[in-house]
């Protein structure tokens, strides 16, 4: 009938993953289209927190149906790992998973390059999540890569393997003087995983788009954000994929025409792991409050998260190429222990003011700050707009204004029932 995206407006760890849990009770399929095992998606029901990288975050929910779309780079050990914490915490996802067979493979290989890459690159890292990302999806434009639906037939397998396994091993070898991968080795592990994910593999863009057809409702999930998006982030410190409403549709073959929201997820503060411009940053004890108040620290690498006030430039370069119809504010919860807040309400370079968030040299623009006063009361009980304080509902008020997107939910809290419905 009708499909939904859920994207991160800043840099990643927006709170995604509470509100696709949220909003996947009234939801049929709930497909992840873009990223990797790089993601951390932390959802916590009834007390008990669980963290997903490639699974998607409706799985919780007995009936929904989680797609792993064509756009992810899907590492089959990762899934693996990820499929049994799900069993051993007793969710059965048998017949609700179905992986696209176009996803490319994150195989050992692809991990390996990235942390020796990460390493030689001394003072020119990333800091990346070391989960083989940008090498696999590399391969993939590269055209070297080996996708799912390969692992279903041995001479195809065979060959695609032989052929990265070459390029691959030079590239260990010569370049990073790493150990050669064995062929046999690798094509017997594929070939039993391949068997093992075989019941699951299909092509999911005629699934969704079947489903569509006939009536469900589908939530597309982003990973990370749009400050990491390949095209529209912080290059070269970004992800390699696109988490931003494009990627949605390439990323899950679904036709276009069924996209009707775009929910932006949006801190209220902006946090960002590894390297990166980061015009708001705090280096202070203001952003060491934050990291400790909002808990701050990676969900796939445990990294302490960077801190800083809200972009209100950020958000509206999110708003423009996402083509956002609604927010949800998240984590507003965690600037109760502040006496004042500040807002980055635009940029200017050399004194002259910008007119948006410029596509490279982020680390030269000056904020123009805007100060406004806190609440210092706990607002983690609030589930509609009157609990909140007059000076909390001022705050969220002026981001709008900035933001020229209307709010939809307001969170403050990590589960579901902390959501005022706006
Ligand atoms: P994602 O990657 O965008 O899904 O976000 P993460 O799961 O990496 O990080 C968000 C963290 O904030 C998680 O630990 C969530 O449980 C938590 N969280 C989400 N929304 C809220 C909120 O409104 N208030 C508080 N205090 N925590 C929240
Ligand atoms: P979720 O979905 C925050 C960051 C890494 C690094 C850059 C590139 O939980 O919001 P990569 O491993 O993708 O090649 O690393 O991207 N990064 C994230 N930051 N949240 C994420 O995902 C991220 N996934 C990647 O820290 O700066
Ligand atoms: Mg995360």
């Amino acid at each position: 009938m009708s499909a939904k995206l859920v994207v991160g407006t800043q840099w990643g760890d927006e709170g995604k993953a509470k509100f696709i849990d949220y909003l996947s009770s009234e939801i049929d399929i709930i497909a992840r289209y873009q990223g990797g095992a790089n993601a951390g998606h932390t959802v916590k029901v009834d007390g008990e927190t669980w963290v997903f990288h490639l699974m998607p975050s409706g799985i919780l929910y007995p009936n929904t149906v989680c797609v792993i779309g064509n756009g992810v780079v899907l590492d089959p050990a990762a899934l693996k790992t990820e499929l049994d914490y799900l069993k051993n915490r007793g969710i059965d996802h048998k017949n609700r998973l179905i992986l696209s067979d176009a996803c490319h493979l994150v195989l050992p290989l692809h991990k390996d390059i990235d942390a020796a890459r990460e390493s030689a690159a001394a003072g020119k890292k990333i800091g990346t999540t070391k989960r083989g990302i940008g090498v696999a999806y590399g391969d993939k434009v590269t055209r070297i890569g080996l996708r799912l639906g390969d692992l279903l037939d041995s001479e195809i397998l065979k060959e695609r393997l032989e052929h990265l396994i070459e390029v691959k091993n030079r590239v260990l070898k010569e370049i990073y003087g790493l150990p050669a991968i064995d062929f046999n080795t690798s094509y017997d592990e594929l070939a039993r995983l391949g068997a093992e994910f075989a019941p699951m593999i299909k092509n999911t863009s005629v699934y969704l788009n079947d489903n569509l057809a006939a009536g469900s409702t589908v939530l597309l999930e982003g990973a990370q954000g749009t400050g990491l998006d390949i095209d529209f982030g912080t290059y070269p410190y970004v992800t390699s994929s696109n988490p931003t409403t494009g990627g949605a549709i390439s990323g899950s073959g679904i036709r276009f025409q069924y996209l009707k929201e775009v929910i932006g997820i949006c801190k209220a503060y902006v946090t960002r792991v590894g390297e990166g411009p980061f015009p708001t940053e705090l280096l202070d004890e203001s952003g060491e409050k934050l990291r400790q108040a909002g808990n701050e620290f990676g969900a796939t690498t445990g990294r302490p998260r960077r801190c800083g006030w809200f972009d209100a430039e950020v958000l509206r370069h999110a708003a423009r190429v996402n083509g956002l119809t609604s927010l949800a504010l998240t984590k507003i919860d965690i600037l109760s222990e502040f006496a004042e807040i500040k807002i980055a309400t635009g940029y200017t370079r050399n004194s002259t003011p910008l007119e948006h968030m410029p596509s490279s040299g982020l680390e030269k623009v000056d904020v123009t700050w805007e100060t406004m006063p806190g609440w210092q009361t706990d607002i983690s009980k609030a589930r509609k707009m009157s609990d909140l304080p007059d000076n909390c509902r001022r705050y969220i008020d002026r981001l709008v204004e900035l933001a020229g997107v209307p709010v939809q939910f307001i969170s403050v809290g990590p589960g579901r029932e902390d959501t005022i419905v706006v």
